[in-house]
Formats: C-alpha cells, sequence, structure tokens
C-alpha cells in the first residue's frame, strides 16, 4: 500500500463546502458572506482502512442479482412510505431536522422495529447510553436486540458495523463523528464530508444500512448536513412547529423511491405516532361557520391533506397595521391583501391582520391563495364563509383565480371528509367532471368572495 498522503489545509465555506487554497471573504459558489474556515483537508479518499478491493467488472444488466433490490419494511406505515418501501441494504440515508424535533425518537421506533431480523446498531455521539435507554424505556421499548455504542470515533464505530453486520445502523448525530484522518473539529465541512463518505464505503461494501442523523437550523444553512445530500442516497425531512405536535417526513432526495411522499406523525409521550387520516385530524377542533375560517384541499407531495386557515382582522389602534403569517408565506399574505383591495374592493389598509395554519404546517402552495384571500375577506366582514365548502386556486395580480393541479384528487378527499361544495378556478372545472359534491368554478377573486357567503347577493 503506498504510503498516505499527508492532508493538507484549506479553507472550506461553512455553508455550502466550497474550499479554497486562500480566504475568501464571499464564496464564489453559494455567494454566502464570511462563511470560510481554515480546515484541514482530508487526502484522497481511495485505498483508505487498508481494506485491498477486487476491481469491479461489468456485468450485463439482466445478470444483476435481483436481491440488490430487496427492502426491509420498518412497520412503520409513514416512514415506509417516504423511504418508498422500506430500508434497502446498502443504503445512506440522512434524517434531517431541527433539534428536538423527533429525530431521534423516530429513529429509536425504528430500531425496535426492526431488530427481529437481526442486530441493530445505535451509535450514539450526542447523548450518554443512559439517556438513550431513558427515551427507549420511556417508549417502552425494551433493550433487546439492540447494540448501544456512545462513541464519537467514526474508526471505532466502522469497525462496529464490520464486525456486527447490523440491519440498521443508525449514527446520532453526524456532526458529532469525527474522523482521525482529518484534523479539524467535529461538526465542520470536512469532517462531515470525510465521516460520511468512510460510513457510505462500509455501507455499501458490507451492504447494510446506516442511517445518519443531522441537525438543521431553519434556514438549512450552517455546516449543515447540506452538504452531504449529494453523498447519500436519500435525505429525509422530519419538521413541524416546535411547539405543536404535527410532524411531516419528506423525502428531498430518494435514489429507491419517488420524493413526492409524506408521511404525517404526531408527538406524543411514547413517541411519534402515525397518523393515518390527517386531513380528519386536523379538522378534527374546527369550529364550523366561524368568520375568517375557510378549509383548503392542499397536496403534500401526492398526498390531498385538507388544512383549516384561519384569518383575524382587526382596526390598526396605533401606527403601522401589523401583518403576521404562522404557516403560509407572509410575503404571499401582503400580496393577497393587495389583490383584495385593488381588485375585490376590499379595504384592509387599517387593519391588522393574523394569518394562521391550522396544526402547526406549513403550506406553501400557491393553490392555497384563493383560502387565504377568502379567509381575510370572511375575517374583515365579520361573516363566516359557506361551512360545508372548500376554496382552491392560484390567484394572478390581476385578481384572477388560475388553475390548480390534481384537482380530483383533493376534490375526493373533500368529500371523503363531508364537504358538499368546491369553490375551484374556472380554468380547471373541467378537471372536476364527476366529482360528486357541488363544483362552483370562479374566474376571479370577486367573484369568489360573492359565492362564498361572506356577503348578502
Ligand atoms: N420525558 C418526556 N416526555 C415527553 N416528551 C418528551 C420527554 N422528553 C423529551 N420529549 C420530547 O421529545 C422531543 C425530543 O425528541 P428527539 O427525538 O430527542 O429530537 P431530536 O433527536 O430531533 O433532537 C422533545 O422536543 C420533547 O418534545
Ligand atoms: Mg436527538
Amino acid at each position: 500500500m503506498p504510503p498516505a498522503k499527508p492532508s493538507r489545509t484549506a479553507f472550506v465555506c461553512q455553508q455550502c463546502g466550497f474550499d479554497s487554497p486562500k480566504w475568501l471573504g464571499r464564496c464564489p459558489q453559494c455567494q454566502g458572506f464570511s462563511t470560510f474556515v481554515e480546515e484541514r483537508v482530508a487526502p484522497a479518499l481511495k485505498g483508505r482502512d487498508g481494506v485491498a478491493r477486487e476491481p469491479r467488472v461489468a456485468i450485463p444488466l439482466d445478470e444483476v442479482p435481483p436481491s440488490a433490490e430487496e427492502r426491509v419494511p420498518t412497520g412503520i406505515g409513514e416512514l415506509d412510505r417516504v423511504l418508498g418501501g422500506g430500508i434497502v441494504p446498502g443504503s445512506l440515508v440522512l434524517l434531517g431536522g431541527d433539534p428536538g424535533i423527533g429525530k431521534s425518537s423516530l429513529l429509536m421506533q425504528a430500531s425496535a422495529r426492526v431488530r427481529d431480523r437481526g442486530p441493530v446498531l445505535y451509535v450514539s455521539g450526542e447523548e450518554s447510553a443512559a439517556q438513550v435507554k431513558m427515551r427507549a424505556r420511556r417508549f417502552g421499548i425494551d433493550g433487546s436486540g439492540i447494540l448501544l455504542l456512545a462513541e464519537t470515533d467514526v474508526g471505532t464505530v466502522i469497525e462496529q458495523i464490520r464486525r456486527a453486520r447490523p440491519v440498521l445502523t443508525v449514527v446520532d448525530s453526524i456532526q458529532t463523528m469525527s474522523s482521525e484522518t482529518v484534523g479539524s473539529a467535529a461538526g465542520g465541512v470536512s469532517q462531515l464530508r470525510e465521516c460520511a463518505a468512510r460510513l457510505l464505503e462500509v455501507a455499501k461494501g458490507e451492504n447494510v444500512p446506516v442511517f445518519l442523523i443531522g441537525h438543521v437550523t431553519k434556514e438549512g444553512a450552517v455546516a449543515g448536513p447540506r452538504v452531504l445530500e449529494h453523498i447519500v442516497d436519500a435525505v429525509l425531512y422530519l419538521e413541524g412547529e416546535r411547539f405543536h405536535s404535527f410532524r411531516i417526513l419528506r423525502a428531498t432526495k430518494n435514489r429507491f423511491g419517488s420524493t413526492d411522499e409524506v408521511g404525517v406523525f404526531e408527538m406524543g409521550e411514547s413517541g411519534l405516532d402515525e397518523v393515518a387520516d390527517p386531513s380528519g385530524v386536523f379538522l378534527e377542533e374546527r369550529g364550523r361557520g366561524v368568520p375568517g375560517s375557510v378549509v383548503v384541499p392542499t397536496l403534500e407531495g401526492t398526498r390531498p391533506l385538507l388544512v383549516e386557515v384561519q384569518a383575524l382582522v382587526t382596526p390598526t389602534s396605533f401606527g403601522l397595521p401589523r401583518r403576521t403569517a404562522n404557516g403560509a408565506d407572509l410575503q404571499r399574505v401582503l400580496l393577497l391583501l393587495a389583490v383584495l383591495q385593488k381588485r375585490a374592493g376590499l379595504s384592509l389598509g387599517q387593519h391588522d391582520v393574523y394569518v394562521n395554519l391550522v396544526g402547526g404546517l406549513r403550506v406553501r402552495e400557491p393553490a392555497t391563495d384563493l383560502a387565504l384571500a377568502v379567509a381575510m375577506a370572511s375575517a374583515l366582514r365579520d361573516r363566516a364563509a359557506d361551512p360545508r365548502a372548500v376554496f382552491l386556486g392560484e390567484i394572478g395580480l390581476g385578481g384572477e383565480v388560475r388553475r390548480v393541479q390534481r384537482l380530483p384528487a383533493r376534490l375526493r378527499e373533500a368529500e371523503r371528509l363531508g364537504f358538499e361544495r368546491a369553490i375551484v378556478p374556472a380554468a380547471s372545472a373541467r378537471d372536476a367532471n364527476g366529482a360528486a359534491l357541488e363544483v362552483v368554478p370562479v374566474k376571479d377573486l370577486k367573484e369568489a368572495v360573492l359565492r362564498s357567503g361572506i356577503v348578502e347577493r
């Protein structure tokens, strides 16, 4: 084996991982300012660990053994759905999310579900063994079949994986791991990359799945697992509002499945519970006939989800009007206020406006525009919109209601939950043929407000 090349130092952007021999004030790749930190960069990745490998030979596609695609379902339906049907052996998966959102909980629960098939290795670099055990006990999980390793040295972790060949390895978290081949501190871009690359090698080499947990800040930046996205096979994000109990699991990358699926969970005393009927749960506490409350069938991936939009409008008592949006995009809300004023004659210039999406959901889909606008109009008039109707459509600057995708799936979900009417963009109305509920096509916002039941006709 040739002697290992000495590592070199370089300045590495902590936001995107770009490296440069000299310090730069602004990153040429991600345009971030003052993001460079001097780090030791690992030598080239080949020939590590002194493990000799046979050179690979190309084989005809139809001679590839089918077992390479066999999946291990975790039995947590919402997780399997997002993974694309279960855990793929040999895959490296990154689970990201804000601190405290439930990443450790979810993967501890998954560990308990797959341990019948073989040993599970749970590596904790963050919490002590006793803390991990306490969590497991709180979830009613006894420790049998789960090997716990409180370790931050990635070499030791890899040795354990080679020895035990676990059916699932969880590394909690990748930010706490360090490799002796890199001189810089744990959590830096060089360490993150090096540790992930070494774990990838062992996952593929031993054909065992490895899950990495990574903390992300709200903006998703700062020496984040973002720099790992191209190394791993799949990237899952667990999101939700900290003080709400709902959590949504999404895949932003998946080499083994669709990125359109989402999983919905509820955080409870004994961990994350699957929510089989999210629409039903989100609408559970809805007061019917309350001004400012409107329901919209949104799409999360391919899955229709009914969400209640709430607005509260009060006269501004002093100074500038206040506008806040919880779960919706504030810029979008401001734009809709302008359209309401200019195109529907509803002036909210002297009013404070508060918008909230119930359940702590964050929805960015433009198809929620109409529901947001009608909710604000309803709150201003202090008259409830038709409680049996759902509202759907994107709103243009001219006040026109624009078409939305996948209308039939959304209408079926509304129907299933007992809604009787749907206010939809006129251009989409054709797609609604065959819907059992009454479809009311509207061309513009003014017409939608007229048909919403808010104003007397
Ligand atoms: N004793 C407890 N009882 C109920 N919930 C708890 C308890 N301890 C922690 N939690 C919940 O679990 C969450 C932490 O979940 P965890 O899986 O550790 O998150 P992450 O790994 O994403 O940081 C906390 O935000 C808290 O809501
Ligand atoms: Mg954790």
